[in-house]
């Protein structure tokens, strides 16, 4: 594969690149850039961070989890590129000197370019920020303390002109297509091709599992499917959106579920992985799937010229099948909405950690009451079967019904009638049975006023 790019500053072509040669192993095999570490290779850890800029801004990305051809017409920074041409160091780097935030340093370039592309990104939560960037020595008071003192001075005039566009693209390659009529065409062709959107899983098959990915088609480059567009009575979310673009999409709306997408994995990889993958995955444990069934999403299918539609919730068949036939893509989803209706959806994340940890069961919740009764309910879990699943019991036990404790109580009874769950390493099959019922009744007693979040409980 040709492909092109910016790297930091310098015009790169490079010619037969493997399409699964991830900018970590490029930057420090083949360029000796070593300042982009390699701790975890996996995003968790942040050593990896670089900062990728196009016409839509700059963004943190683990360089671990992404392939060459993803910068295709990018521009990349590393921390070597992020001082001044004539060696003055970044405020984020003078402020990490000058709060002694770094012992011995592995973890400090990649907490620097991650600070250095929230600011330019207006990232004024540095805890939201950097809690992909793991530091075992140092301790965060004083990498917060930097990231304070450096949030307050402004982007350099080097940064902030940084060249994005018209960044130079490699040459024109089918599967690295630049519209959707491209990739339904070149999936018709290529039914075999394996679709990569962030790679935030598909990189982790290479790194993790060395497995062979086969014929690959990127769709990076496809600016209209990462679109989403809000009508007054629908929001198109592009398959190609990342998880932060519907993060910031859906604050206004639906401020709950964006509360829960700020702790989905880490700032890295949000900023990298797509709504579409996270569906088009399959897994039981996408935190997306519940909360967008809980909305009554509809997904667009396209397979060549043909699109259709279905209810979110039947696109998940049974474990590691989905409705998706050869040659068909997720193009987007759909989410509907009165104008003027309140948001009603809460989503529960439950975790062992509270950041950048994959969910042991989520439950999302959206219930109306109309005079003093139950009027709908559209209520999905993750983590609770073998795919996100509704809990029609559940729900059943609830319309018409009083909007009451003994109601609920009833309802949550219904649990077990709609879920059999696994016990795995993050949870036990008892625990995520009774987690569930508990989080209706965490529903009902926060509609009554209750408090119940971490932060709000805490003194
Ligand atoms: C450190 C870390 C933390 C994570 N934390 C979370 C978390 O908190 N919550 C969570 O839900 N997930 C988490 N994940 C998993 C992952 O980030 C998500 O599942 C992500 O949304 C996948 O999207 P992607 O664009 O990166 O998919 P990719 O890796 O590019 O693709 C995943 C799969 O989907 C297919 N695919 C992608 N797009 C399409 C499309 N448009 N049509 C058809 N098929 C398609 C690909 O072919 C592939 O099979 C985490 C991952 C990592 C590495
Ligand atoms: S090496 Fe740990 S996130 Fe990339
Ligand atoms: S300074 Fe050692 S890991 Fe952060």
């Amino acid at each position: 594969m040709d492909i092109s790019f910016l790297l930091n500053g310098e015009t790169i072509a490079l010619r037969g690149v493997s399409p699964t040669t991830t900018a970590l192993d490029w930057l420090r095999e083949a360029r000796g850039l070593t300042g982009t570490k390699e701790g975890c290779n996996e995003g968790d850890c942040g050593a990896c961070t670089v900062m990728v800029t196009d016409e839509t801004g700059s963004r943190a990305l683990n360089a671990c989890l992404l392939f060459l051809p993803q910068i295709d017409g990018k521009a990349l920074t590393t921390v070597e590129g992020l001082a001044a041409p004539d060696g003055s160091l970044h405020p984020v780097q003078e402020a990490m000197v000058a709060h002694h935030a770094s012992q011995c340093g592995f973890c400090t370039p990649g907490i620097v370019v991650s600070l250095a592309a929230g600011q330019i990104s207006g990232e004024t939560d540095h805890d939201r920020q950097l809690a992909g960037n793991l530091c075992r020595c140092t301790g965060y008071a004083s990498i917060a303390r930097a990231a304070e003192a450096a949030g307050k001075q402004p982007v350099p005039r080097w940064l902030r002109d940084l060249p994005t566009g018209p960044a130079p693209r490699g040459a024109p390659d089918p599967a690295l297509p630049a519209t959707i009529d491209a990739l339904a065409d070149h999936l018709m062709r290529n039914p075999d091709a394996r679709i990569v959107a962030g790679a935030t899983d598909l990189a982790l098959w290479i790194n993790k599992a060395n497995r062979d990915l086969g014929p690959v088609v990127f769709v990076a480059q496809i600016a209209e499917m990462a679109r989403i567009e809000t009508a007054p009575y629908m929001t198109r979310i592009g398959a190609g959106a990342s998880v932060e673009a519907l993060r910031r999409e859906i604050t206004a709306r639906h401020p709950h579920f964006a509360a829960m997408l700020a702790r989905f994995a880490s700032a890295q990889v949000r900023a990298a992985a797509t709504v579409g993958g996270n569906i088009a995955n399959g897994s039981p444990i996408g935190d997306l799937p519940p909360a967008l069934i809980a909305l009554g999403a509809t997904l667009i299918l396209r397979r060549g010229e043909a699109t259709r539609e279905i209810p979110l919730e039947d696109f998940f068949l049974d474990y590691g099948k989905q409705d998706r036939g050869p040659g068909e893509f997720v193009e987007a989803v759909t989410l509907p909405h009165a104008p003027g209706a309140m948001d009603r959806l809460k989503v529960y994340k439950i975790s062992k950690r509270f950041d950048q940890d994959i969910s042991a069961l989520l439950g999302a919740f959206n219930i109306a009451i109309e005079d003093g009764k139950v009027q709908s309910s559209r209520i999905a879990f993750g983590g609770m079967a073998g795919i996100p699943k509704r809990a029609a019991a559940v729900e059943a036990a609830l319309v018409g019904q009083p909007w009451r404790l003994a109601t609920v109580e009833a309802a949550a009874a219904k649990m077990a009638e709609d879920f059999t769950p696994l016990s795995d390493l993050r949870a036990s099959a008892d625990y995520r049975l009774e987690a569930a019922k508990g989080l209706l009744l965490r529903y009902w007693h926060e509609d009554q006023g209750a408090k119940a979040t971490v932060q709000e409980v805490r003194p």
